[in-house]
């Protein structure tokens, strides 16, 4: 993470030492920052989809999800039922059985390869778990990376359906609507993870937040559906569920899935040598979605009767979800690889 120290350090310190907090974060190839994580490790030399001989992704010794993953998703702030239903299935999708080829269970599969000390994988099943809402915006329109931990707690200590407390196997998953703004969103995440306080939350769970950004910063969150405007010619490809916002989310929830599993406490699977500042399976092979991909090119992706751009097809709908990387070959990989 090099070249992103000398940028990032001073946000980062100030939320190190203001917050005690060092979340992991999804960096995003766009804007002007060209900061993502495949950058600053491989320097300046693009690669074809990554590279083996610069990334140590090593295991730190701490626990991965070994056991039945169960996502319990709080939705927070106004959500229709159209754009639950497209983040759901994608869900569902990640250990359905009988999708086509190239699926979603299929990506998971990877992220099956990652195993702990006792040689035990990441769990093949993922499923949804109960949901809470949060429609009346509990902690305001717009939340700090802490008050996220105060939505998670409202959500498990609720006095009415409260969210079950699944430490062992248990991922919160906290979305917000178009309209909160959370700290660091768009300028330099489009979602993150890490894991609660008991001093906060009254225990230590592995959540993820990711944020619909269909208003605020779409050409960035929810590239290539939408382009960032200072960029004249560039043209956004259409999504494969007709909204671009949670099309876009779809990709960052798999991100973001991908890293609570392999890493959950920040201290298992992660390459660079700074903890504070793990670089993850999913940072690695950031805006990589097929082939050929790596700086600004998506790589080889397929294009829908409709016209709608995707490389993985979940249970009854099409995703563009990105690659993460493969410890067993030492590159980015996805289902949808040409080569493979
Ligand atoms: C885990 O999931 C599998 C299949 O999805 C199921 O057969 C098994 O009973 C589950 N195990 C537990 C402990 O829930
Ligand atoms: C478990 O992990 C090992 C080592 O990475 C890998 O060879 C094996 O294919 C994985 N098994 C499954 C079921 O994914
Ligand atoms: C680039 O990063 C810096 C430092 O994190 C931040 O202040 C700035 O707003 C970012 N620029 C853009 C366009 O996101």
């Amino acid at each position: 993470m090099r070249q992103a120290c000398v940028t990032l350090y001073p946000a980062l310190l100030a939320v190190t030492v203001l917050f005690f907090l060092s979340p992991t974060l999804a960096w995003r190839p766009w804007p002007h920052n060209k900061t993502n994580a495949q950058d600053s490790i491989f320097g300046d030399s693009k690669k074809f989809e990554g590279s083996s001989e610069f990334v140590h992704l090593k295991y730190h010794m701490g626990p991965v999800l070994t056991a039945n993953i169960t996502v319990h998703t709080i939705w927070y702030g106004t959500w229709q039922r159209s754009q639950k239903k497209i983040i759901r299935e994608f869900i569902n999708s990640i250990s359905a059985v009988d999708s086509r080829h190239p699926s979603v269970a299929g990506w998971w599969r990877i992220v099956q390869m990652y195993t702990d000390q006792t040689g035990s994988n990441i769990s093949k099943t993922v499923r949804l778990g109960q949901e809470k809402n949060d429609r009346f915006y509990s902690h305001g329109k717009s939340l700090t990376r802490l008050s996220i931990q105060s939505v998670i707690k409202s959500a498990v200590t609720a006095r009415t359906k409260p969210l079950p407390v699944n430490a062992k196997s248990g991922l919160y998953l906290l979305l917000t609507s178009d309209d909160v703004v959370v700290q660091d969103f768009c300028g330099q995440v489009c979602g993150f993870h890490y894991f609660t306080f008991p001093s906060i939350v009254g225990y230590t769970l592995p959540y993820a937040w990711v944020g619909n950004s269909q208003k605020f910063c779409p050409g960035v969150c929810a590239y290539p559906f939408a382009v960032p405007d200072y960029i004249p010619g560039l043209k956004p490809l259409k999504s494969p569920n007709g909204d671009v916002g949670v099309d876009g989310m779809v990709s960052v929830i798999g991100h973001e899935i991908a890293e609570l599993a392999t890493n959950p406490l920040v201290n298992a699977w992660y390459a660079g040598q700074d903890p504070s500042f793990p670089v993850e399976i999913a940072d690695l092979c950031e805006g990589i979605y097929g082939t050929g991909g790596g700086g600004s090119y998506t790589g080889q992706l397929f294009n829908g009767e409709d016209g709608a751009t995707f490389n993985m097809n979940g249970i009854r709908r099409r995703f563009l979800v990105q690659w993460v990387w493969n410890h067993m070959v030492n590159y980015c990989s996805g289902p949808n690889a040409l080569d493979q």
